[in-house]
């Protein structure tokens, strides 16, 4: 955004929802993390100076009153056209939000599918209203007050372009929801959808000529190419140190001790089997935790999973405990829990592709190939 403000141009920042959250309901265990990354997400869009920001299904998890918060703490635009509260059936934020930029008036509304009511916490207190009528009534409604008319959709590609297609008169369509990588706008009629994946790993920018039309989309990867920002990698640094502190073994009572579980660590099997530790003591997988270590994530319950053995399972790593003799991709990640395994044919000798691809998985690891892969990591005889 520094560069692009660089040479005078005043961009409009958008977001079409689903940013906050990654999963609703979310589990218990990891709400209190979620939340600490909401308020660093929140932090660094109003850094970034965010324009507008749609409600996504995702972004309930917490309840209404939750976002509510929010916008008050530090002044989110959110905007959402169909969420309605239940009693008095007024929008529960803005329905739209009009910016003005060198005379060009842009109306931006937002949309959310009908979702069932499970697990978006608060949700007895709100309702939504069918999209496609809301975007009818907010289309007829805006035409007459902007220059340009923008919607920011967490409906999904599929349902952005049936709207398209049934709604004339939206100009440019923010989507969302199926996390798709549009290289090019999908074009319905006079309508432009755009979509740039998920997770913040994509910018995408639409240069539009209002006058004919014609419009550059240009889909930037958010890899290190490109240049920090001091002010956010701080945010970041301090998101990283509470993640510490919160699942810090420290100052805590005492851990449980873990209950002598299924799992039962490396340094066991090399008991029976020193070849194939020392082998594997030469892998990436040794390493893994050490990744984690270096890059102060070893806290984060959104890493840990794929780079400890048996996370949260009996006897296997768990946040907050002294573990130490199961962090790594060890022996049972791969084999499988060892505790009642005494010799040949009761522990897995042959992998499936999906036991690596419980961790290499298609967005962590897209390009896996198991036949080129398990050869280096094919214990010795
Ligand atoms: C007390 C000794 C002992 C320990 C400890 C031990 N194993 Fe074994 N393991 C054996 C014996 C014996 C065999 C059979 C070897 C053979 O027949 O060549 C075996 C075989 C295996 C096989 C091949 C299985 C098959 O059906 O061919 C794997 C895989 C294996 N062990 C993994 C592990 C892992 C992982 C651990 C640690 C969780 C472990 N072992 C701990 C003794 C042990
Ligand atoms: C518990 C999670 C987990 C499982 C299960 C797992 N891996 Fe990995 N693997 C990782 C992680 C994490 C790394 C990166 C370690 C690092 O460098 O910090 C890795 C690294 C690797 C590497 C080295 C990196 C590369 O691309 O050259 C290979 C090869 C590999 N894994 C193959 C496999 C295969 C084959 C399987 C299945 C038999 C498997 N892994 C199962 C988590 C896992
Ligand atoms: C779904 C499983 C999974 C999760 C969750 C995961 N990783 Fe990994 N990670 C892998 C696998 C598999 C590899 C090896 C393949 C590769 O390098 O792409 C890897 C590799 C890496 C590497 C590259 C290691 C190297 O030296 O090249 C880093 C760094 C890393 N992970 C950090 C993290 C961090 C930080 C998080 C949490 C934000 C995380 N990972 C969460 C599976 C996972
Ligand atoms: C990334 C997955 C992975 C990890 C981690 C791993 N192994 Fe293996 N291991 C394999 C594969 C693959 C084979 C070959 C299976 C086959 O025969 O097709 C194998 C084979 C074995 C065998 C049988 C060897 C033989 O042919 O007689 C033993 C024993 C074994 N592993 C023990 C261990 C121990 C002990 C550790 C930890 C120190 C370990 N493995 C870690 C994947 C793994």
């Amino acid at each position: 955004m520094e560069q692009v403000k660089k040479d005078g141009t005043i961009p409009l920042i958008l977001d079409s929802g689903n940013l906050f959250f990654s999963q609703n309901p979310i589990p218990a265990d990891i709400k209190p993390q979620m939340a600490l990354k909401a308020d660093v997400i929140a932090e660094a869009y109003k850094k970034i100076g965010i324009d507008a920001l749609n409600i996504g299904e995702l972004d309930l998890a917490l309840g209404i009153n939750y976002l509510l918060g929010k916008k008050k703490g530090i002044d989110l635009p959110f905007v959402s056209s169909n969420i309605i509260y239940a009693d008095n059936e007024k929008t529960v934020f803005p329905p739209f939000i009009i910016r003005e930029i060198k005379g060009l008036k842009i109306a931006i509304f937002g949309l959310i599918p009908v979702v069932s009511s499970a697990g978006t916490g608060d949700a007895k207190d709100i309702r939504i209203l069918p999209p496609a009528e809301t975007a009818r009534k907010m289309v007829e409604r805006l035409r007459k007050k902007a220059d340009i008319v923008i919607l920011l959709s967490n409906l999904g590609q599929g349902e952005d372009e049936k709207l398209a297609r049934e709604i004339p008169g939206i100009d440019i369509i923010v989507g969302g929801r199926n996390r798709a990588l549009l290289q090019t706008p999908v074009r319905v009629g006079d309508t432009l959808i755009l979509q740039a994946q998920a997770q913040g790993k994509q910018i995408g920018r639409l240069d539009f000529n209002l006058t004919d039309r014609t419009f550059v989309n240009t889909i930037t990867p958010m890899d290190d190419k490109v240049s920090k920002n001091e002010e956010i990698e701080g945010m970041l640094k301090r998101y990283k140190d509470a993640l510490v502190a919160l699942h810090s073994v420290k100052g805590k009572p005492a851990p449980q001790a873990v209950s002598p579980g299924a799992y039962i660590g490396e340094a066991a099997c090399a008991r029976c089997h020193q070849r194939q530790r020392d082998f594997w003591k030469g892998s990436r997988h040794a390493r893994a935790y050490e990744t984690l270590v270096k890059r102060n994530s070893h806290t984060d319950l959104e890493c840990v999973g794929c780079h400890t053995t048996g996370f949260n399972l009996q006897g296997g790593f768990r946040l907050g405990m002294e573990t130490p003799d199961i962090r790594n991709v060890q022996c049972e990640a791969c084999h499988g829990p060892g505790r009642e395994h005494k010799g040949r044919g009761d522990i897995r000798r042959v992998m499936e592709i999906s036991v690596c691809r419980g961790c290499h998985d298609t967005a962590k690891d897209p390009g896996f190939n198991i036949a080129s892969s398990i050869n280096k990591v094919r214990c010795p005889k």
